[in-house]
Order: C-alpha cells, then structure tokens, then sequence
C-alpha cells in the first residue's frame, strides 16, 4: 500500500505509508531528524530547496551593504558595516554545510542559482541608492529575516535548526545597528530625515514581501507546517512583523507609505493595504531592478575563486596522502 502525493527519488511514488506515518509520528512528538535517518524524499527535497535559498539569500544580501562599505559616513559606521557583511557570508557558509549534508553539493546549488534555477529573497534586487539605505535594511530587512528565522530555530531538522541560532544571535545585532543608524539620520538635520524617510518609502512595500505570497498562494506551507520546517504561515509572520515595525517608524517621527495602515481592535494587529504582487513576481522570476547585476557579481566571484577552491582540494588531498603513508 503506497501513499500518494509524495514522490521517491525515482520520481514515483514510492513510499509506504507505514513510513510516511512514523516519520510524521516522529516530527508530531518534536523529535529532531538528522542527515543519517530515513526521511521522505520530498521533505529532503523541501529542506535543499529551502536551505540553499536561504543560503543564496545571505550570499547574494552581502552585494546591496558591501556596495556602501566604502562610503560609509565614519570609522564606527564601517566597522559595524563590514562586521555585518562578513556575518552575511557566514551565515550562508553555515546554510550551504547544513545543505550539504542532505546529499547536495555545494556546486550543484551554486550552479543552480547562477542559471536561475533556485531562487534567492526578493529584497536583494533592489537598489541601495543612499547611506540611509543601510540604516532601513539593517532595521527592516534584518528585522524581516529574524521575524522569519527565529522560529526556524525549533525546525525539524537539526543542522538547519542548530545553524539558525547563531544566525539569529548575530541578526539582532544587525537589526539594531540598523535602527540605531536610522535613529542618527530621523532625530538628525531636516535632510538627514528626509532622506531616511525617502529610503522607508522605497524599502517597506518589498520588506513586507519578503515574507513571500499570501498563505492561500504559497505553495509549500500547509506541507511544511505539517513537517514542522516552517511553523508559521507567511501571513501570520508578516502580521507580527508590522505589529512590531509601526511602533518603532512611530518613535522614529517616519511615515510608513501605506495610507491604509490601521490599528485593528478586533484582531489586536495593523490592517494594512493591498500589495502588489505583480511586482513581487516579477521580481522573484529575475526581473528585479538588480537581478542581472546580482547574478553577474556572483558569477565573476565563483569564476575568480576557482583557483582557491583547486588549491584547497589539492592540499587536503596531499594532507590525506601524506596521512595515509605515515600510517
Ligand atoms: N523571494 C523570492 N522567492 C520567494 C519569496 C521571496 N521573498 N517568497 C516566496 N518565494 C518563492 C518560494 O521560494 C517558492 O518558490 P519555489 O517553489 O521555486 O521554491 C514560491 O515563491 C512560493 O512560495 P511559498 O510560500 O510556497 O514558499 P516557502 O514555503 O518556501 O516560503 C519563505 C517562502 C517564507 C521565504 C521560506 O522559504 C523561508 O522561510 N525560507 C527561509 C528564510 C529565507 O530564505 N529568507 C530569505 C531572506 S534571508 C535574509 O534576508 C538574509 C539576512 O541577512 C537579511
């Protein structure tokens, strides 16, 4: 007897249900699934498919910030920014070894990203077009992903629930330096505040999208929340988001572009305006301000690192012989 919907790594169904009910016996009483247990073949396709996203997100997040780290405004500024930078390499650097150890390699997701085939967050094909930019991605991007992330710490699977709590750790930090920053500009000259709030005009609406598709589109929800992957829906999680965010523009003196943001009694939470959804899918299938540009740059890095990633092997192959021969 064979369930249906779920498919093997021949691409038929091939699981029995006996296995898919003790799998899902084991996720219900909260256990951790680890690379070495048998799992569904779509929850380790779920998980590459997620993982490597996520970790494309933070490799291709680093290009908008480092294209500020040389401009920024002080020594203090570019100290914080380029910690927050290099924290982004790191934090895909851990996503890709949690990737790995589902059976995909680290070239396989590399070269799926640089054809277009994974996709990485919608936010980071956006331009950074003034320093006030850094300020409203620290406070509203990062504040997006922890939003996102913080539950990601209790998934299923532990090497991506255990590499999520240092990434969440250091993205605190990065929502704060990112608020602080913008405290400087909004309680600072008239144009210093205007240039905030132009910079909260163009990053709310894709911050708010970052979240992905409204819970009735999103295509892999219900069976993820099944598999305790994602443990809020999209829609839940950006509700908490701008729960959060409101008061903080408040404090700050910042309008949210948004003329039908409003308290909700009822619900104890914002309403908010309808979002455009032409423009988020645009954006998600390449077409983003910034996509070609994004691509490219990882491109031209993976290209000029392959001698670094040929030196590597090659030492290590000579360390392992040379192991083996005094053995
Ligand atoms: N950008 C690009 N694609 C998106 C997206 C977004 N903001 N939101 C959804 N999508 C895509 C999905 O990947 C999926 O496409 P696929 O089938 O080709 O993979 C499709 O739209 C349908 O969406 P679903 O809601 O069904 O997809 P998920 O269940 O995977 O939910 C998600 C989307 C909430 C983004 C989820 O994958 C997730 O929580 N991922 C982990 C966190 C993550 O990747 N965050 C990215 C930002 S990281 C970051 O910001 C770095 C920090 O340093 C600031």
């Amino acid at each position: 007897m064979y369930s249906q919907g779920l498919i093997g790594a021949d691409g038929r169904t091939t699981e029995s249900e006996e296995f898919l009910a003790r799998f899902q016996a084991r996720i219900d009483a909260e256990e951790k699934i680890e690379p070495t247990d048998a799992m569904p073949e779509g929850y380790r396709r779920t998980l590459v498919r997620q993982i490597g996203q996520h970790a494309h997100s933070e490799i291709v997040g680093m290009l908008p910030e480092g294209n500020w780290i040389t401009r920024a405004p002080s020594l203090r500024r570019k100290a914080a920014l380029l910690a927050k930078v290099q924290d982004e390499g790191g934090h895909g650097l851990y996503l890709y070894c949690a990737a790995e150890t589902l059976g995909v390699s680290r070239e396989e997701m590399t070269e799926e990203l640089l054809t277009g085939k994974a996709k990485y967050s919608s936010i980071f094909n956006y331009p950074t077009l003034s320093w006030a930019d850094i300020g409203i991605i620290g406070w509203l991007v990062d504040g997006a992903a922890i939003m996102n992330q913080i539950p990601l710490c209790r998934c299923s699977y532990g090497p991506y629930a255990r590499a999520m709590i240092r990434v969440c750790k250091e993205e605190s930090f990065h929502q704060r330096q990112g608020y602080e920053l913008c405290m400087s500009l909004a309680f600072g000259t008239p144009e210093q505040k205007a240039m905030v709030q132009d910079a909260l005009n163009r990053w709310w609406w894709p911050s708010i999208m970052m979240f992905g598709p409204h819970d009735a589109d999103s295509q892999h929800s219900d069976q993820s929340m099944a598999w305790k992957i994602k443990r809020f829906s999209n829609d839940e999680l950006r509700q908490k988001f701008i729960d959060a965010t409101v008061p903080q523009a408040e404090y700050l003196g910042l309008t949210l572009p948004d003329p039908d943001l409003k308290w909700n009694e009822e619900k104890g939470g914002y309403d908010h305006g309808p979002i455009d959804w032409s423009e988020f899918w645009r954006v998600v299938k390449g077409q983003g301000p910034m996509a070609r540009d994004r691509i490219k740059a990882r491109k031209k890095a993976w290209d000029e690192g392959a001698w670094v990633r040929e030196a590597a092997l090659a030492h290590a192959e000579k360390r392992r012989a040379r192991k083996m021969a005094a053995e």
